[in-house]
């Protein structure tokens, strides 16, 4: 299919390929074109494609390798680490003008949100993560008892997850490092309670804990402070060479006395865009505006990598000139 873009959202990732030197470029060339999280319009489909000119659609990122779990459309849990990404990984991404897809491999927008779309993939990535925490307490019944989540990171990851972790009734906690702001301002939004320190200084006992920082003390912290029968499910990395002392007797006895998972997530599988399309239709549309706190115009687009105070998502307006 032939797309239009509309919009790229900018992450952590992006700033990553662009100053850290991961990512790739398609074999035998030197650039990449980024830009992971789409949003396109369709200007021509294949007929039996299943869309039509003006449907709105997201890219998925991830493409397949020859791997048991990549062939059943689980790419997100490949076993050999040879998948291509879009914008990321050997294979141009959506920052573009207008670009070429596979109908397999795009997702329709639901048509009620509109511009919103853009943050479909950041969301795909929390729901996979909130799809595999509710099969992990579901091993049994007791685990289900206790509804306090703890969100670490207050980014649009950490809010995505705030947002989903709300839709199914939890007790919503955030921690994050500054207090005020917009960050605190949508967390108290949805009925959430905003937090500044350590997790073990906070009075909870969480259930569920997504993290979403990637920073590692944090994440070792995180052990020590988790409810009985506690999820813990970490979605950030950082790369630095920090050296940290833990105790790890106790964070093991912790884990061992507390029957804790501990998981980590990456990625998303068809289903779960299909998830977070679903998430965003149903979640406050004013709140998801709020989301996006900067739009840049194509041509000034490095301006999008810039980290302003009160950004949470900046994206990239493919349709300015
Ligand atoms: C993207 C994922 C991708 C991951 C690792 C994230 O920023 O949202 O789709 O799998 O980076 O490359």
């Amino acid at each position: 299919m032939l797309v239009a873009g509309v919009a790229v959202g900018i992450c952590g990732t992006d700033r990553e390929i662009l100053h850290d030197g991961i990512g790739e470029p398609p074999d035998n060339q030197t650039r990449l074109v980024i830009g992971h999280e789409s949003l396109g319009r369709v200007l021509s489909a294949p007929e039996g494609s299943g869309f039509t000119e003006g449907d709105l659609v997201v890219g998925i990122v991830r493409r397949p390798d020859g791997c048991g779990p990549c062939q059943r459309g689980e790419w997100d849990l490949c076993r050999t680490g040879n998948y291509v990404e879009r914008g990321i990984r050997k294979a141009h991404g959506y920052g573009a003008a207008q670009w070429r897809i596979e109908p397999e491999y795009a997702v329709r927008v639901d048509p009620l949100l509109g511009e919103l779309g853009v943050l479909m993939e950041p969301a795909s990535v929390v729901a996979k993560a909130w799809e595999q925490i509710d099969r992990i307490r579901d091993r049994a019944e007791s685990c289900r008892e206790g509804m306090t989540a703890l969100i670490t990171g207050a980014g649009p990851i950490g809010l995505l997850a705030a947002l989903l972790a709300q839709q199914r009734g939890y007790q919503v906690h955030v921690l994050d490092h500054r207090r005020g702001g917009l960050k605190q301002q949508l967390v108290e939004a949805l009925g959430g309670t905003y937090h500044t320190g350590a997790p073990h200084e906070l009075d909870l006992r969480p259930d569920v804990v997504v993290e979403a920082t990637g920073v590692g003390d944090l994440v070792f912290d995180l052990l020590e402070a988790t409810g009985p029968n506690a999820v813990v499910c970490l979605t950030g990395i950082m790369d630095t060479d920090r050296k940290l002392t833990v105790t790890p007797d106790h964070i093991n006895r912790n884990l061992v006395m507390g029957n804790t998972v501990v998981f980590g997530t990456v990625n998303a599988a068809r289903r779960h865009y299909e998830q977070a399309n679903e998430a965003l239709v149903a979640a406050d549309r004013q709140w998801l505006e709020s989301l996006i706190t900067r739009r840049v115009p194509l041509p000034d687009w490095t301006l999008a990598l810039d980290k302003q105070p009160n950004d949470v998502k900046v994206i990239v307006d493919l349709t300015a000139s």
